[in-house]
């Protein structure tokens, strides 16, 4: 694939098309399924894999990567319970027992778990955890395209080691009115970091989060300056796509002031009414690239893989508190150099990964 590769090479037939009627591109589906459980999860016969979901769950997504577990003469179990009605709420006590007693986890409820206490648990206990909250066969298809995966995961390289020659930090800015400074961790942090979600480095983990997204190196106390969600945010579920730009005061990793219009007051109201100040304590920044997503849904675990957005996860506590904003067509300097400018990748390796997974419209 090169520069010249026609304009509509890979994305318009990806696009959120929001036709979910039962059989909408089942074959895709199932590809999708058997790739996530062959290559990405490398599941094994016999293993046991829960798959939990809720009534709030896209059926399509759980049933096709049943069988194709089944497939690989593993053993699927799908657990589906009601809808929580907010995240990381306990869970029944006989999912967590599943969930304890599995070797993978999926989880596709709608509702998400992931900074709640079994997740920390079953990681504890080596199982591997797989967060896609919400997941419905579109978002499948375009998400976990076996063609672009490999790609996807070097672009995460190159992203990680632009930002590991970092001597001091980091500035994020966006056109909405993001503008915010950060140090690099220290070798100590990362590997508090990596112990708390069970990272060896070197060692390939099964598990984790959808490809498609990278992470900062930021140390959260040095986080200063504004931060401008302009595409979306969840929880709250009443906000989730932003109509209107939404501002957050950060000094030195709490949010101080929250402005904006009416889903501002929304958020402001939803971080008040845990009456925790570690709900205002950043937790984490990241980086947006999987080439499926090229604009906000709504839905949480695709809207932060926008590709070129940078997404903050804030709240840090045993509360159910966490929550993710996310910027769009972000800039991103490490120290004083440029990597990506308004959403258009110009580090040399970046620019070329992006044209050879066909996103030769997101490079200068
Ligand atoms: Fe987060």
């Amino acid at each position: 694939m090169d520069y010249f590769t026609p304009f509509s090479s890979a994305g318009w037939h990806q696009w959120a098309t929001e036709r979910q009627y039962a059989d909408y591109k089942f074959m895709e589906v199932a590809r999708a399924a058997d790739f996530l459980c062959r290559k990405v999860l490398e599941i094994k016969p016999g293993e046991n894999v829960v798959l939990y979901c809720d009534t709030g769950s896209d059926m399509r997504v759980v049933n096709a990567t049943a069988a194709a577990i089944h497939t690989l003469e593993a053993i699927p179990i799908i657990v589906r319970f009601n809808t929580q009605k907010d995240i990381d709420l306990p869970m029944p006590k006989a999912v967590r027992a599943a969930i304890l007693a599995s070797d993978v986890t999926i989880e596709y409820s709608a509702c998400g778990y992931v900074h709640s206490p079994i997740w920390y648990e079953a990681r504890q206990k080596g199982i591997a955890m797989v967060c896609y909250v919400g997941m419905n066969a579109d978002m499948m298809v375009r998400t976990l395209d076996p063609e672009l995966y490999y790609k996807i995961e070097e672009f995460k390289e190159a992203y990680s080691d632009a930002l590991s020659k970092a001597k001091t930090g980091y500035r994020i800015t966006s056109p909405a009115g993001t503008d915010i400074t950060c140090k690099k961790m220290s070798p100590e942090e990362i590997a508090e970091r990596n112990r708390r979600y069970g990272i060896v480095p070197g060692v390939k983990r099964r598990g984790g989060m959808l490809v498609g997204q990278g992470s900062i190196p930021a140390t959260m106390k040095s986080v200063n300056g504004t931060i401008v969600f302009d595409g979306a945010i969840w929880p709250p579920a009443e906000i989730q796509k932003i109509k209107e730009p939404i501002t957050l005061k950060v000094v030195n990793g709490t949010v101080t002031e929250i402005s904006g219009g009416f889903e501002s007051k929304i958020l402001k109201n939803w971080f008040a009414h845990f009456n925790d100040p570690d709900a205002y304590n950043l937790l984490h920044i990241s980086t947006g690239f999987n080439p499926g997503v090229k604009r906000p849904t709504g839905d949480i675990v695709e809207d932060e893989r926008v590709f070129g957005c940078v997404e903050i996860g804030i709240g840090n506590s045993p509360k159910p508190c966490h929550t993710d904003g996310i910027m769009l067509d972000c800039s991103v300097w490490v120290d004083d150099t440029l990597i990506e400018d308004e959403g258009i990748y110009v580090e040399p390796t970046l620019r070329k990964l992006a044209v050879e997974m066909g996103m030769q419209l997101y490079v200068k």
